[in-house]
């Protein structure tokens, strides 16, 4: 068959990096992986386990015998950690935060790596996170780094709530926690979130999703089977 690509889509949170590499790896008929389900479902297992996200020591023998696997049902990504799909649970604030902290501790990174790469070479996929141009795929056949203001990032994760039936988290509460964590991951010594020099940047403030993913394609036009 045709060669194996590989696109990265990095940015911080709300930026709609998961949004548009679902809507790209339906067009180019290639696997989308959401990398940040993997940190998230390390978060849960800490949080389950009481042990402290921060705490390096511990949070690295935590991932000693981790087990996070991927499976992919009807364009749903499923994540399953020790052998249970948390799928589900793994999108609360509470494990929000604990990601971006998990996400500072090397031991943690390098083994979510080992299984991202694992999968990118097998095969054809698009990749959302904040190193993957940088750090997990430094020869991505197309690398984009997707921005946005924190006041819209904010409010499109608000909307998302609020889509959900959920309002007991206000504005300022979610556009909190998008500060905490683009501080947190953008400072972190160890692949920190930042935009690989050959990375195309795309400013989406004031972009539609279509639009995002129209400027994507005349890139990635060529790709696809
Ligand atoms: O994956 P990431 O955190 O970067 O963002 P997302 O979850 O894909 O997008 C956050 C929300 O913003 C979604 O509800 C999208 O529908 C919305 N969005 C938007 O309104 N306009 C865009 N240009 C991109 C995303
Ligand atoms: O969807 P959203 O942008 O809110 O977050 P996510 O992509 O699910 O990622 C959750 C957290 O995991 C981020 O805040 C990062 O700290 C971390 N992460 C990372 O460090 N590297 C990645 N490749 C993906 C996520």
């Amino acid at each position: 068959g045709k060669a194996r690509i590989s696109i990265a889509i990095d940015g911080p949170a709300g930026a709609g990096k998961s949004t548009i590499a679902k809507i790209i790896s339906k067009t180019l008929n290639i696997l989308y992986l959401d990398t940040g389900a993997m940190y998230r479902a390390v978060a849960l297992k800490a949080i389950r386990e009481s042990v402290d996200t921060l705490n390096r020591e511990q949070m690295s023998k935590l991932v000693e015998n981790i087990d996070i696997k991927i499976a992919h049902s009807e364009d749903i990504q499923r994540i399953f950690l020790d052998g249970e799909d948390v799928t589900d649970f793994i999108r609360t604030p509470e494990v929000s935060i604990g990601a971006s902290n998990v996400a500072t501790v090397p031991a943690v990174r390098l083994k979510m790596v080992e299984l991202q790469r694992e999968i990118a070479k097998k095969n054809s996929v698009v990749m959302d996170g904040r190193d993957i141009g940088t750090y997990v795929l430094p020869d991505a056949t197309l690398k984009f780094f997707l921005t946005a203001s924190v006041e819209a990032r904010a409010i499109r994760r608000y909307n998302e709530l609020l889509s959900k039936g959920i309002t007991q988290i206000t504005l300022e509460d979610v556009k909190k926690d998008i500060e905490y964590r683009d501080k947190n991951d953008s400072n972190r010594e160890f692949a920190p979130l930042s935009k690989a020099p050959d990375a195309i940047e795309i400013d989406t403030t004031d972009l539609t999703i279509e639009q995002v993913v129209n400027k994507i394609m005349e890139y990635a036009k060529d790709y696809v089977c």
